[in-house]
């Protein structure tokens, strides 16, 4: 496995990988869930590359981008355990030259949920996101679909900048009791994360109910709300979605999304699952 520091170290390694090249970028702290995206990208990909980047520009003022996990060591033995071939994981000037004057920003699939309680976070996103991809030039790039609406914001920079390359969505990686995998998780203390527990199975009731003819999108909120607050957790959103526009829906009558977010002591954790309703 190569690590590449610098945007010519970068290059040298690329002109020696076999194409077709899968990208995975990442902030580091890996778990199973980034993982999984690395083995996605491993078996559909001649070459996989991970890249590692704690991205400033995505982060709020008061947000964690300071004591956000950054153990990379541990992330350069995990990745090279998965069968990554390059890991880019370069220092904020290489991303950010001296000079750096341009920001991508996406509307649509932005404009609600994350964008409104994390203004800015996602043109953060899709600027990082557009860079790392000119870099890499990769033939496929892996998101997951634990953090939902970003992988529907890269769908459409991805589209509306005709970047040629493919995104391939994985599904959210879970603990057992079903606590979705995230870098944050490791902020919880024990008790928090039991409580925390409420959000993921607040999601899974609303799909039960989709899934045994419950249509309406407010009664399904509505019961979400009262498994969260029950359980002592903050709501920021609980909100069932076009699956594509990320538009409120009233009525599930097409696969719709439930998206969360939600507090729990100082921590924010997001969560979404997919409401499927039975066939006619
Ligand atoms: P990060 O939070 O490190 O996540 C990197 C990728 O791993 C994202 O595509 C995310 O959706 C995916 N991921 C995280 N937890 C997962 C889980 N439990 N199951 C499946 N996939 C999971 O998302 C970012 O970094 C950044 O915003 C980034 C896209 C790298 C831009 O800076």
């Amino acid at each position: 496995m190569i690590v590449a520091r610098t945007r010519a170290e970068l290059e040298t390694a690329l002109a020696r990988l076999p194409r077709p090249l899968g990208a995975v970028p990442t902030m580091g702290a890996l778990h199973a869930g980034h993982l999984s995206l690395a083995r996605c990208a491993r078996a559909e990909n001649a070459s996989v590359a991970l890249t590692i980047f704690v991205n400033p520009t995505q982060f709020l003022p008061h947000e964690d981008f300071e004591r956000y996990p950054r153990p990379l060591a541990q992330d350069l033995a995990l990745a090279e355990e998965v069968g990554v071939d390059l890991v880019f994981a370069p220092p904020v000037e290489e991303v950010y030259p001296p000079g750096f004057a341009t920001t991508v920003s996406v509307a649509g699939p932005s404009q609600r949920w994350e964008g409104v309680c994390r203004p800015g976070h996602f043109t953060g996103v899709a600027t990082v996101v557009t860079r790392l991809l000119n870099l890499l030039r990769p033939e496929r790039a892996y998101f997951g679909e634990k953090d939902y609406q970003q992988l529907q914001v890269v769908r459409r920079l991805v589209s509306d900048l005709a970047l040629p390359v493919e995104i391939v969505g994985c599904p959210t990686v879970r603990d057992p009791d079903g606590l979705a995998l995230s870098s944050r998780n490791v902020y919880l203390s024990p008790e928090e994360r039991q409580q925390a527990l409420a959000l993921s199975r607040a999601l899974f009731t609303a799909a039960e109910r989709v899934a045994v003819g419950e249509r309406d999108a407010r009664a399904l909120e509505a019961l979400m709300h009262q498994h969260v607050t029950a359980a002592g957790l903050e709501v920021d959103y609980l909100a069932v979605v076009d699956p594509v526009s990320l538009e409120p829906v009233s009525e599930i009558r097409h696969p719709a999304r439930a998206l969360g977010a939600v507090r729990v002591g100082t921590v924010r954790l997001i969560d979404n699952v997919a409401l499927v309703p039975p066939p006619p």
